[in-house]
């Protein structure tokens, strides 16, 4: 199988690296650092799974140009805020990918792939809680994986053997993943624990840049507003007729969140943020880190939709739509 990923990144070079570790021939398209260290000594994966060099099957060009061949699949590893840019940059492999799928967390992604291959058929759906994040040319650290850490499926949720093949490949390369028939609920709700999480995080830390979940969670306040903000997407998530399943158990707590009453939440919140600061456990989501990295955000592709999806049901989300133009401003000045 010879996967191609469009955007090697933090998560693109995870899951470049399991994979071209256990067999599969892999294609980065990246950065040209990145690529020419990787060329000179391979790439270093660093992290959950232990150290790491990759060398073998795996090719890495800075130009999508120069990528050879034809791919069983290409993954979009690109934050939202770049896709644009990059499929116009890789036109010359649109006829040369079987399917395409992406890691991102948005609601568009597949839409996107779709126009882009001129061939709505030949996208499917994925959603992932692998971590990854570079920490410098050729380097790169998987901070995060889950008993199931991604899932995969047909947009329609029929069966196909395309699906079967990847989610194989994925499971031999260590990737625990799981063949769904309902991945646009997994992927919604994926966008609802993520939008939760930011929107709520950088709201109430983004003055002190030492902060992370845990600092805020343990705070009677910190935690009412993480639950005023957990109430409302769940609100839009469940108007469109999803229950809460805590797909990526046991960090999701949606399930606990929608059916305890709002002392037991705050309790529960209270407890993880505690049980986090006593582990040593120092996270943040990467909206919150790119802001404090000077970077744009995947603002408009994270909390927005839940604005919008509100807005046309009807729904009042005070604290999210808060949250969104908080965060608004704050990107309008970032570059
Ligand atoms: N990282 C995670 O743990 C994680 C987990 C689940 C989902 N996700 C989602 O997955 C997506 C990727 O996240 P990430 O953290 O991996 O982002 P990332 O570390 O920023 O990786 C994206 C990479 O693509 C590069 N890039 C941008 N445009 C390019 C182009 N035209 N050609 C080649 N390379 C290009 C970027 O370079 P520059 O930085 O120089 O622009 C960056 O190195 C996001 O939507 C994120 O929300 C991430």
């Amino acid at each position: 199988m010879r996967i191609c990923i469009l955007g090697a990144g933090g998560l693109g070079s995870v899951f470049g690296a399991l994979l071209a570790r256990q067999g599969t021939d892999i294609t980065l398209i990246a950065r040209p650092a990145h690529v020419a260290v990787i060329n000179e000594n391979g790439l270093q994966l660093t992290g959950i799974r232990g150290e790491h060099t990759i060398k073998q099957n795996l090719t890495a060009v800075a130009d999508a140009r120069d990528a050879e061949g034809e791919f069983d699949c290409l993954m979009l590893g690109v934050k939202s805020t770049d896709t644009t840019t990059a499929l116009a940059g890789a036109n010359c492999l649109r006829d040369r990918v079987a399917v395409a799928l992406s890691f991102q967390n948005n609601i568009i992604k597949e839409t996107q792939l779709g126009d882009w291959l001129g061939d709505a058929s030949k996208v499917i759906g994925f959603s992932t809680f692998e971590g990854g994040m570079l920490e410098g040319p050729g380097r790169v650290n998987n901070n995060m994986t889950l008993e199931t850490s991604s899932y995969i499926g047909e947009l329609d949720g029929s069966p196909s053997n395309r699906v079967n093949t990847l989610a194989d490949r994925f499971n031999q390369a260590g990737i625990a993943t799981r063949v769904m028939d309902n991945i646009q609920q997994v992927m919604w709700e994926k966008l609802t624990q993520i939008a939760n999480a930011a929107g709520w995080s950088v709201s109430c830390e983004i003055g002190n840049a030492d902060l992370t979940f845990a600092d805020a969670m343990v705070l009677r306040e910190g935690a009412e507003h993480y639950l005023a903000v957990a109430r409302e997407v769940l609100t839009v998530y469940k108007a469109m007729g999803y229950t809460p399943q805590n797909f990526y158990a046991p960090v999701s707590k949606l399930k606990e969140l929608d059916s305890l009453d709002d002392d037991a939440a705050i309790a529960t919140i209270t407890a993880i943020g505690q049980a986090m600061l006593d582990s040593g456990y120092r996270s943040r989501t990467s909206l919150h880190d790119d802001i404090l990295a000077g970077k744009k955000t995947e603002i408009d592709y994270i909390l927005k939709p839940f604005v919008d999806k509100a807005a046309a049901l009807g729904l009042a989300v005070p604290t999210v739509t808060a949250c969104y133009r908080i965060i608004k401003v704050l990107d309008h000045y970032l570059k």
